[in-house]
């Protein structure tokens, strides 16, 4: 019997149980990286199309495609017809023809609803507006090496619990993938942001639709969200596509700038994490960023290892 084509499209299309299985496949890649090649995407191509700039995501995708064996194929948005007209239904019924699956970062997150709905192979968010699951899958693999050192079957367990702080743009795509796939992990997610950063009713809209308990609190008082924290988050205080909103941002996100002082209120343990690109200065404080505490490049890292895992867990329910 073929198995249901799968997406990754939001943190909830992995059960918690497939989560812990991407974790343990993603710990074996990273193990095993350039002593032995891949074999999950043989004789397939890939395609990964970008409407917005990216340097992680579309460095380590290429690779990791290319480590499992399969070709990926770079696609900028503005060079298909997609970018006169054709339709996200046609493009993705064409596409189809010639691809094994895609990665796509967009704006609107429908779009990459549409394209899972009309084509015919598994698509995976490379983040929309509205989430970045695989940088959020990411963090947690990233954490849980630190929670379970040498124990990769243990990771998903050992992230129960645990107190994330996020500081700053509460309304943003991490935000929301933290709102989200905390729940699903029975992570404990502390917002602080401005008034009117709260999370979205489209986010609390799909906590109720995958029948997750809300496990976020949002507050104003970005010392209130640090305390008793096991982990330090923030992003970018300006995403892509709000930058006509940016001087308005700076100065209402002030107060949420993650600084030493700021960092000392969270557990001593307390790791510091960022998907990147920072902006030392304004989100966070230089001195964090090269701090002990730290953990950056590893999360940066970890993003082929973990995505290699995702590409390979989807391709093997193809079909
Ligand atoms: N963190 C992240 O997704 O980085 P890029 O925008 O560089 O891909
Ligand atoms: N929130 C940021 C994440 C960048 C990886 C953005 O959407 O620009």
């Amino acid at each position: 019997m073929l198995s249901e084509m799968r997406h990754f499209l939001k943190e909830t299309d992995l059960s918690p149980a497939e989560m812990a299985q991407v974790f343990a496949a993603a710990a074996a890649l990273k193990a095993g990286r350039g002593r032995s090649a891949g074999s999950a995407l043989a004789h397939q191509s890939w395609g990964l199309m970008f409407f917005k700039k990216s340097t992680r995501t579309r460095v380590s995708f290429q690779v990791g495609v290319h480590e499992l064996g399969g070709q990926p194929v770079m696609l900028n948005a503005d060079d298909l017809q997609i970018s006169r007209g054709e339709t996200i239904a046609d493009t993705a019924r064409v596409l189809s023809r010639y691809l094994h699956g895609m990665v796509i970062r967009c704006h609107e997150h429908g779009l990459l609803e549409e394209f899972a709905q009309c084509g015919t192979m598994p698509i995976v968010n490379a983040l929309s507006d509205f989430l970045h699951p695989c940088q959020f899958l990411t963090d947690m693999f990233t954490l849980a090496e630190r929670f379970a050192p040498g124990r990769p079957e243990q990771y998903a367990a050992s992230l129960k619990g645990k107190k994330v702080a996020f500081l700053g743009d509460t309304a943003c795509n991490m935000a929301n993938s933290f709102v989200l796939g905390g729940a699903a992990l029975g992570v404990e997610i502390a917002l602080a942001g401005p008034a009117g950063f709260e999370p979205s009713a489209a986010i609390r809209a799909q906590l109720q639709a995958d029948g997750l308990k809300e496990t976020f609190t949002f507050s104003t008082d970005p010392a209130a969200a640090v305390k008793g924290a096991d982990m330090v988050y923030t992003d970018v205080w300006v995403s892509m596509g709000m930058e006509a909103e940016k001087a308005e941002r700076l100065k209402l996100m002030q107060p949420y700038q993650v600084n030493t002082q700021l960092l000392s209120l969270a557990k001593p343990t307390a790791y510091f994490m960022h998907c990147l690109p920072a902006h030392p200065g304004e989100e966070v404080s230089a001195e964090v960023l090269a701090s002990k505490q730290s953990i950056i490049f590893d999360q940066a890292e970890n993003r082929l290892h973990v995505q290699k895992a995702i590409l390979a867990h989807l391709a093997a329910h193809r079909g």
